[in-house]
């Protein structure tokens, strides 16, 4: 290995763009050294605006390459596994988008070929970084909202009714809401709470998104544009998830709406996506009161990004390489997982066979 952390990128588009190649950017302990999509007038984009790098159309070469040290994955959700499964056979570390796979199956193997091969492994649970979260978890876990009882999660996003490309078919993406919005409220509903015993699950689709933005004919959406869920979770406290990219009215400059909150037997204590230097708390007989988050919960330990800088919104995701490569380097597990990624998927495949079958489903992932 050099002295740094060589990092290829598999999935030049959006959220490369927007969470990794700056958190790459301000980590100096890794560099990115290659890019790979099939798109070449996207990878001669990225190589103008994230700096020189090798490029490539070919996944494989990335898995193959000897100089390079650790992978992130941010393609569409059908090509995760093979991808994942291809760089940690060749002994590279990775970071692989969520949802890990298409369902708990493919997400559970690539868990244990991580495990298996002795690499690091992390799933880009985004919210779990957001300072606020962070804080809230603290709360529960020192036990100052006293004994959990309730978790509540909201994310509206105003999304335009035009296609969602690859989003939109199930082969290719899964499910819709459920698996791109509603899966991270399930995976950091267990980071405050402990594992979910049982769900019972709901999904639907309001828009058909049979055209494109330019106005042409598309195969229409095959997936849910609307998910909740119901659920209890092991230690006794109930869950209630709800996620919608058609809510009108709540666009917020493509923030959308965000409150997840825990009720404890002593207080109540929430998170704000907008907001996310602030928490909102409130105890027995109380009001709930905006209260600014800790400085040191505003960054993750040893991130170099200042924590009162730039949009609040936007910056928190830059924590997930320095995690990555935090993991690498201190020879630990990430955190999240993929099998933390295996489990929430498991959770959000039992929303749809719930909703399918119109039953609870117990939850009791075997990650083998
Ligand atoms: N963690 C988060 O907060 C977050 C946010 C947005 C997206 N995501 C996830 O990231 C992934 C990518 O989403 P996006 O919004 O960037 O999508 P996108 O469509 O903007 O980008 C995907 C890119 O992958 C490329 N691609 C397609 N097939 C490929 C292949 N076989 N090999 C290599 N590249 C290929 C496409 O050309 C495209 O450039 C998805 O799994 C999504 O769920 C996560």
């Amino acid at each position: 290995m050099s002295d740094k952390v060589r990092i290829g990128i598999i999935g030049a588009g959006a959220v490369s763009d927007y969470h990794h190649v700056p958190g790459i950017n301000i980590d100096p302990r890794c560099e990115l050294v290659a890019i790979c999509d099939p798109n070449e007038a996207l990878l001669e984009q990225r190589q103008k605006e994230w700096g020189p790098t090798k490029t490539t159309t070919d996944y494989e070469k990335i898995a193959a390459d000897p100089d390079i040290d650790a992978v992130i994955i941010a393609t569409p959700n059908f090509v995760h596994r093979e991808q994942t499964l291809a760089c940690v056979n060749a002994g590279k570390h990775v970071m692989c988008e969520k949802p890990l796979g298409l369902n708990f199956q493919e997400s559970a193997e690539m868990y244990r070929a991580a495990r298996d091969k002795g690499v690091r492994h992390m799933t880009a649970f985004t919210y779990r970084f957001a300072p606020s979260m962070r804080y809230v978890r603290h709360l529960v876990q020192s036990g100052q909202l006293g004994v959990p009882r309730h978790f509540r999660s909201q994310r509206f996003l105003d999304w335009p009714e035009t296609s969602w490309g690859w989003r939109q078919y199930k082969h290719l993406a899964g499910a819709g809401d459920l698996f791109d919005m509603t899966i991270h409220r399930i995976d950091f509903s267990m980071d405050l709470m402990g594992p979910i015993k049982a769900i019972t699950g709901a999904i639907a689709q309001f828009s058909p998104r049979d055209k494109t933005a330019d106005g042409e004919s598309c195969e229409p959406s095959e997936v849910d544009d609307w998910s909740s869920l119901i659920g209890q979770f092991e230690n006794g406290a109930t869950g209630v998830w709800e996620g919608s990219t058609v809510m009108k009215g709540h666009h917020n400059n493509g923030f959308g709406y965000e409150w997840a909150e825990v009720n404890g037997s002593e207080g109540s204590a929430a998170y704000q996506l907008t907001d996310p230097n602030n928490v909102i708390i409130g105890k027995h007989g109380g009001t709930m009161e905006k209260v600014p988050v800790p400085d040191e919960f505003l960054v993750i330990e040893g991130s170099p990004r200042p924590g009162n800088e730039g949009v609040a919104s936007t910056v928190f995701r830059y924590d997930l390489v320095w995690e990555f490569v935090s993991a690498i380097v201190e020879e630990r597990d990430a955190l999240p997982g993929f099998d933390h990624g295996a489990r929430a998927q498991f959770v959000a495949d039992a929303c749809l066979e719930s909703f399918e079958n119109k039953a609870w489903v117990d939850i009791n992932p075997d990650l083998g």
